[in-house]
């Protein structure tokens, strides 16, 4: 299984357009300590010649023109054979609409999370232009094999997995929650028995994720905020991590402990706000979080499993 990091970055990505906090305002000076990063997605293949891509990040076309494996080979066409969405969140979803020249889609995802994002959504008919045009593929529990918009086997396995989270800002007040609201994705090659785990936003720990974490070779995991009042602690506003439905990395309850006692699994952190001590490499909180065995990921970082 091959594994490109598109993008490693929170919504707004990092630098921020609208924050100047000391570590955007570091990264926008070229300090050497940092990296820019764009908004979090992976792409995943195979063969190296169709992809999978997890989530629909806002800088999708950035993320394809600086991945030559992305890139169009001849005439009209699209090495990414498949999108799957982890909730329905802008900085997942909003990079379909950049993706609509009438190219053929598959869209994998929770009944709940396409049904908030086609269901009165007059810009998602833009996806809709002839009736082969964007295939929705409903996700849940049970392992569906991926296909391609053609119905080629891709040589994965998908699920989702319920994981708390919260509607994304623009349904709230328009329905219920639901469990299937925000997802974990696990991607599976059967016949080489590897499995990635992504899970790029999560409330705070629940039953059954030490399992998914002991059952994937590699996982990709939300570390939007390093403590639950970072935001406050510089005068960014008084949402905690946690009214956020992320769960912040620090502190004894915190995500990193239950990360690093699996530790052989290889572990990268994504989501990363801009406000997050661990984008500055070389801070006391990066240290930590390589002391316990765990990696930061950033965008370009390429891996095989
Ligand atoms: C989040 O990860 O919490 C969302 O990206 C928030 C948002 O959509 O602004
Ligand atoms: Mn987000
Ligand atoms: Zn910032």
């Amino acid at each position: 299984m091959h594994v490109r990091v598109l993008g490693s970055a929170a919504g707004g990505g990092f630098p921020q357009w609208n924050c100047a906090c000391g570590n955007c305002a570091a990264v926008r000076g070229g300090d050497p300590a940092f990296e820019a990063r764009t908004q979090d997605s992976l792409a995943v293949s195979r063969d190296g010649a169709r992809w999978i891509v997890l989530n629909a990040s806002p800088d999708i076309t950035r993320q394809i023109e600086a991945a030559p494996a992305l890139c169009p080979r001849h005439g009209r066409e699209t090495p990414i054979a498949a999108i799957a969405l982890t909730n329905g969140d802008l900085d997942h979803c909003l990079g379909l609409l950049s993706l609509r020249e009438s190219q053929p889609l598959a869209l994998y995802s929770t009944s709940a999370i396409l049904e908030g994002l086609f269901g009165n959504n007059a810009f998602l008919r833009t996806l809709e232009r002839h009736g082969d045009h964007t295939s929705l593929r409903e996700l849940g529990p049970a392992p569906v094999p991926l296909e391609g918009p053609d119905k080629e086997p891709l040589g994965f396995t998908l699920q989702a997995v319920p994981v708390p989270g919260q509607l994304p800002i623009h349904l709230r007040g328009l329905r219920e929650p639901s469990a299937m609201d925000n997802v974990a994705l696990v991607l599976r090659d059967r016949q080489r028995d590897r499995t990635l785990l992504y899970i790029p936003g999560i409330a705070r720990s629940f039953e059954g994720l030490r399992e998914l974490l002991d059952a994937a070779d590699c996982v990709f995991f939300d570390a939007t905020f390093w403590s639950d009042r970072e935001l406050g602690e510089r005068g960014l506003g008084e949402a905690r991590a946690r009214d956020m439905a992320h769960w912040p990395l620090s502190g004894d309850d915190g995500s990193l402990a239950l990360l690093s006692a699996h530790r052989e699994r290889r572990i990268f952190l994504t989501h990363i706000n801009n406000t997050n001590p661990i984008l500055r490499k070389g801070s006391p909180e990066r240290a930590a979080v390589e002391r316990a065995g765990i990696a930061v990921a950033h965008d370009g970082l390429e891996l095989s499993l």
